[in-house]
């Protein structure tokens, strides 16, 4: 069975969606075997709403068609990084930056395999069909690749375990949840 984190051939259907987040208008081209193809996923948006006064050096981590990376890099005085297992979503990712007038540096990595850097923000959706075991090392990997005093944002509905892993996180970072609309949370985790 072919799913987005997965680079199993599904036959191509290019769409383009358009969007409007805080005020700033993002037009992205999605595809079969690519999250949330449809446009952008709600959850996402949330997350992307709810940030603010991002700046320094980001990671858009598992950036699928780019929804995250492109509006922090238009929203934001930043430089973003945006890497990707799907070989499918990265390219789309590549495309949509140019799509939306932005200059974003886009890259196929399995999980930080190639990243070699530290940032000031991590911000993800995080891949949730992977299981808890990868999703956890996703998430506490990332304190290796945050600046001290760096922030991982992340989306997560309840019904994934939200409240369950805010309180595991707390073992590495300082927690703060930042927003909660219908069942997503939006969490931040301090590198201190
Ligand atoms: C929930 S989707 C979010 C996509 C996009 N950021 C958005 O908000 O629409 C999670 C993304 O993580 C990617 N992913 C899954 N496993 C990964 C891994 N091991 N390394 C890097 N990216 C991964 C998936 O391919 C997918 O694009």
């Amino acid at each position: 069975m072919s799913h987005y984190f997965t680079n199993d051939y599904v036959e191509s259907k290019e769409q383009k969606t358009k969007c409007i987040i805080k005020n700033t208008e993002l037009t992205f081209i999605t595809d079969n075997g690519v999250f949330s193809k449809k446009g952008l996923d709600f959850g996402t948006r949330t997350l992307l709403e709810t940030l603010d006064n991002i700046s320094g050096q980001v990671l858009d981590f598992g950036c699928g068609y780019g929804p995250i990376g492109i509006y922090v890099k238009k929203a934001f005085e930043t430089e973003v990084d945006a890497i990707d297992i799907n070989v499918r979503a990265m390219n789309l990712a590549k495309k949509n930056a140019e799509l939306n007038n932005t200059k974003i540096n886009i890259f196929e990595s399995n999980m930080y395999e190639n990243i070699t850097k530290q940032y000031d923000y991590i911000i993800t959706n995080p891949p949730i069909r992977v299981g808890k075991k990868i999703l956890y090392q996703i998430l506490f990997d990332a304190k290796k690749y945050l600046k001290k005093e760096g922030q991982l944002w992340l989306v997560i509905h309840k019904d994934q375990g939200a409240k369950t892993l805010a309180k595991d996180l707390e073992k590495e970072y300082k927690i703060e949840i930042k927003n909660k609309n219908k069942g997503f949370y939006i969490i931040c985790a301090r590198n201190n």
